[in-house]
């Protein structure tokens, strides 16, 4: 069922393990996702950036997209569809709209204005039961045109946030979107302690789940990581298997241009990760 990330997150947080957030850019990456968590039994989150539900045709698109192949693909796993990075517009259109969970990041804002920003779409996604999601501090790195200074969240700040009804928190802890520098200092725990320690039990957020090795990725869930947002890693291995099979000169033999066995490789890539990936987060075998 289509549901709000809510409970399934609560869930995590008490059982010691995180859902897997996958962000979707098209009818396969729906597919492969929807097919990993089945196939886990895994409950799931599926986001939309802003850009990629512009790239697919908007907000209802993307929802129905979600719905549809549940029902067609027999879908029984919990599944939240969960808007990343939203302005405050894009959140409330996707209240609106029907998505069940969503992110409002006014991150980049003056603190004050994030805050009050975030207790108007907690308001308004309560009312319909949409889960939230606001950040405090900021991701390094780049997502949809906006780059990050990746300053670690203020406790103090997150525990502000914290009560304006939001339901789970993404806080900057040294994590960073797209792949890490060589010179990664690594999450910083004592922040994620620190912050864990003043804002009583809500789950918290990962993003920048590329590339983060699997002791951290423990560590992190160990201390209240219960929501991990991977996106990077999926185009890489899409990308990967679609160059081989173009290189092995594959599309040239048969039918092999047809896009339905050209994206094939790609998609089957995405799925094996994705289930790999609720294998590390402890999430596989918990719907
Ligand atoms: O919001 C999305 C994520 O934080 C994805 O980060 O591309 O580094 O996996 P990533
Ligand atoms: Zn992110």
């Amino acid at each position: 069922p289509l549901v709000s990330a809510t409970e399934m997150l609560q869930n995590a947080r008490k059982g010691h393990y995180a859902i897997g957030a996958f962000n979707t850019n098209n009818l396969e990456w729906t597919k492969a996702i929807l097919k990993a968590a089945e196939e886990a039994k895994s409950p799931v989150i599926i986001q939309t950036s802003m850009g990629a539900a512009k790239y697919m045709g908007g907000y209802k698109v993307c929802l129905n997209l979600v719905q549809n192949l549940m029902e067609s693909m027999n879908i029984t796993v919990p599944v939240a569809i969960h808007l990343d990075h939203g302005e405050y517009d894009h959140a409330m259109e996707c209240i609106e709209v029907g998505y069940t969970s969503v992110m409002y990041d006014g991150s980049h804002l003056p603190f004050d204005e994030n805050l009050e920003k975030a207790k108007e779409v907690v308001a308004a996604a309560h009312a319909k039961g949409v889960s939230v999601e606001c950040e405090v501090g900021s991701i390094g790195g780049e997502e949809d045109g906006i780059i990050g200074s990746g300053e670690l969240a203020d406790p103090e700040q997150c525990k502000q946030m914290v009560e304006t009804g939001i339901d789970f928190l993404a806080a900057g802890i040294g994590n960073i979107h797209g792949s890490y520098p060589e010179n990664w200092a690594g999450l910083s725990f004592d922040r994620l302690k620190e912050i864990a320690d003043v804002t009583d039990g809500i789950p918290m957020v990962l993003h920048g789940g590329s590339g983060i090795p699997l002791d951290q990725i423990q560590k992190a869930i160990s201390l209240g990581v219960s929501k991990i947002n991977v996106n990077t890693e999926c185009q890489e291995v899409f990308a990967a298997a679609t160059r081989k099979y173009i290189e092995e000169e594959k599309d040239l033999q048969g039918k092999g241009f047809d896009p339905r066995k050209l994206l094939a490789p790609g998609t089957d890539a995405v799925v094996e990760l994705v289930k790999q990936r609720m294998e590390w987060f402890g999430s596989t075998g918990k719907a």
